[in-house]
């Protein structure tokens, strides 16, 4: 099954807008912050510094990289056009903050350019994630520092008991819209292979239990089992109308674990 997110552009407009406005909903979640800041407070780029954000969708972490960051340049590389556009669109006035349409294989920067390189739940929606971390160590200045932020999402739920139907658009959600589900447990070899130390490999779960955040598996589920046909727009609607009485009542219980890999490229 193929994952919308490794080619963002197919995707008809009405699904990249649930693909954009579902990314923008998790870069701000209460729940979602702690593991982004998790990691900032890891970093520290020096003045003037160049901090590049790779897959960066509509640019919701980018934004807060800028603005945690603000004597950095901050550039957002993100092969979507349609999230270029809307990336660029709500970027407001940060000075620091650049967007451009990139390939994450094929960045386009200089060799040793860049101070932090930051690959934020990119390399589980790509084929070939050894050649997105090759070329971000490439762009890396000697000493400087590589962060993978991803999902485990071999254990994501959004079940209550055994058969709860909203606990299917999780797994639903995960068969056809990531591209390698049980990435995180590859990352330190791929660190390895790239030649870079781990300095930090941490887990944090994020819990969803009420807001919208984890409304974006019933809804691409839904979507993409509507379009092939396997259930009908009624029972779609009633997924997300069971999400939404279980936000509301209380009873939401979203899980999915976050891994962080921060590894450094060798001094010399
Ligand atoms: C789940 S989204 C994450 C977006 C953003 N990092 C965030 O966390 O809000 C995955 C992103 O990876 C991008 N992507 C897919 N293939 C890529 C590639 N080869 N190089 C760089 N980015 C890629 C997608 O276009 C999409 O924006």
């Amino acid at each position: 099954m193929s994952d919308p997110f490794a080619d963002v552009d197919a995707a008809s407009p009405e699904f990249i807008e649930i693909m954009a406005t579902a990314l923008e909903v998790r870069a701000a979640d209460p729940s979602m912050l702690p593991v982004i800041d998790g990691y900032l407070d890891r970093l520290s780029p020096p003045d003037g510094g160049l901090i590049v954000d790779i897959g960066c969708g509509t640019g919701g972490v980018t934004r807060r990289i800028a603005d945690r960051f603000r004597r950095a340049s901050v550039l957002g590389i993100e092969p979507s056009v349609a999230l270029t556009d809307t990336a660029r669109g709500l970027a407001g006035d940060r000075a620091n903050l650049e967007f451009r349409v990139g390939d994450g294989a094929a960045l386009g920067l200089g060799d040793g350019s860049a101070d932090i390189a930051i690959l934020h739940t990119v390399l589980s929606h790509v084929a070939d994630p050894a050649s997105l971390v090759a070329e971000a160590t490439r762009i890396l200045r000697p000493g400087g520092t590589l962060v993978v932020c991803d999902a485990d999402f071999s254990k994501a739920a959004l079940g209550l008991c055994q058969g709860d139907p909203l606990d299917s658009c999780a797994r639903a959600f995960v068969a056809g819209s990531v591209t390698d589900a049980w990435l995180a447990g590859k990352l330190k070899p791929l660190a390895f292979a790239a030649g870079l130390t781990v300095a930090h490999f941490g887990t944090a779960n994020r819990v969803v239990t009420d807001g919208m955040g984890n409304l974006v598996w019933v809804r691409m589920a839904s979507a993409r089992l509507v379009g092939d046909g396997v259930i009908g727009q009624p029972l779609a609607d009633a997924l997300e109308a069971e999400y939404m009485r279980r936000a509301e009542a209380g009873t939401l219980y979203g899980f999915l674990p976050f891994v962080t890999m921060i590894a450094l490229k060798a001094e010399r």
